[in-house]
Order: C-alpha cells, then structure tokens, then sequence
C-alpha cells in the first residue's frame, strides 16, 4: 500500500516537473502577464488627445457594425446610471448644436425618445480602433452593401 502511494506521488511530481518545463517558455502574443495592465501599441494611440469634430468617421466595414468611435474617449468621465457624456453630443436634443452624427433609432424606445437601457453603455459596442498590423494573420475581407 505505502509503496504504491509512494510511485503516485512520484509520477504526479514527474508530470508536474515535465509540464512546467514543456510551458515555461510560452509568449503571451500581448506580451504581458495576464494580471498586468494592457500595453496598447503605439499606433493604436492616434486618437489619443484628438478631439471630436477633427476627423471623419471611420468607414464602417459590414452594415451591423456598431461604427468606431474616430475620437478620443479616455479623457470622458465613466458612464454611470445619472451620467453619460457620450449623450451631450450624441442625443436626439444635442446632436445638432453640437454637429456630432446622431445616435441610431435603433438606440430608442418605441416612443424614440430615450435611449434603451441596452444601448445606454455606448463603449459596450463603440470603440476607437485603429488600421494596426494584426497580431496574428487576418484573412477577413469587409463587406459593406451599396447605398
Ligand atoms: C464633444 C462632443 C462629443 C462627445 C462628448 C462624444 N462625441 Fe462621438 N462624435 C462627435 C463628433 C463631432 C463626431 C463626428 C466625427 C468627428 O468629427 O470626430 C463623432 C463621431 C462618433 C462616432 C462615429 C459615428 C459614425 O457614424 O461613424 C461614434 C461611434 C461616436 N462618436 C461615439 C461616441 C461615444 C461612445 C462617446 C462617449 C464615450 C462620444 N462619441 C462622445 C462628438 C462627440
Ligand atoms: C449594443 C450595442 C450598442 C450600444 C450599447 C450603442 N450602440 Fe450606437 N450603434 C450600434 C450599431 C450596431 C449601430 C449601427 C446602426 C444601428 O444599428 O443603429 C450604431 C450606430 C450609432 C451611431 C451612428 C448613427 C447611425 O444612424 O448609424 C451613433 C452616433 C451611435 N451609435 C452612438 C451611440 C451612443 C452615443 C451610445 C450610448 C448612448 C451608443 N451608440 C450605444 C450599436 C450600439
């Protein structure tokens, strides 16, 4: 019996000390500890201090795509239930004054008044992005229908 307890502990150490050595020495493709902060790359920076209404909007590359954000973001407050700075540009009362696009009907209860509690957390879908070299290779080919 103890024999046998012994060789089970033995294989389990001999497995732990083969796997480590097998794995040791993978690279996260982002090049940091899965608990560390993310390092954007530089060039997904652009954006970065741009202010809305200084670029174009980034053409949108299949018709359900949730446009990307051609603006700077960080520099807004988060969202919360009583506050939502995206809106004071974006809203139905503000978009004009402020000559921002105008948030999709598609954002609006049935009576288009407010904004549905599902679209309320604009960043959940609208993103900065930017035309970085991917990480890995891409094949994908956009496709937008012809207006
Ligand atoms: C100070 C006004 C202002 C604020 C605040 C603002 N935007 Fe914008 N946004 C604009 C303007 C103006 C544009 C048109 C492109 C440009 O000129 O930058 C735009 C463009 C966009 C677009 C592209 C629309 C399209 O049709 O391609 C998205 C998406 C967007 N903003 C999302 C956001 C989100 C999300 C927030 C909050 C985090 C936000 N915006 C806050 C003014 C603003
Ligand atoms: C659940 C995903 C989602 C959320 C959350 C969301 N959007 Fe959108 N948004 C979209 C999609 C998809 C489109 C493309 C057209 C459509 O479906 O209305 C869009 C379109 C837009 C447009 C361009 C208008 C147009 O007619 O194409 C603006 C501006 C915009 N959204 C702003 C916002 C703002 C501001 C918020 C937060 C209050 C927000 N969105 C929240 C998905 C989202």
């Amino acid at each position: 019996m103890k024999t046998s307890v012994t060789m089970i502990l033995a294989a389990a150490l001999a497995a732990a000390a083969f796997g480590c050595t097998q794995f040791g020495g993978v690279a996260t493709l982002r090049g940091a500890d899965t608990a560390a902060a993310d390092q954007a790359p530089v060039e997904n920076k652009v954006y970065v201090g741009k202010k809305p209404g200084l670029q174009k909007p980034i053409d949108r590359t299949f018709s359900t795509q949730p446009p990307l954000v051609p603006h700077a973001v960080d520099n807004f407050d988060e969202i919360t239930v009583a506050e939502n700075q995206c809106m004071e540009c974006h809203s139905l009362d503000s978009y004009q004054k402020k000559n921002a696009p105008r948030l999709g009907d598609s954002h609006l209860d049935a009576g288009k008044k407010m904004v549905t509690m599902d679209r309320y957390q604009c960043n959940t879908c609208h993103v900065p992005q930017v035309d970085a070299k991917p990480l890995v290779e891409n094949t994908f080919v956009g496709h937008m229908p012809k207006k």
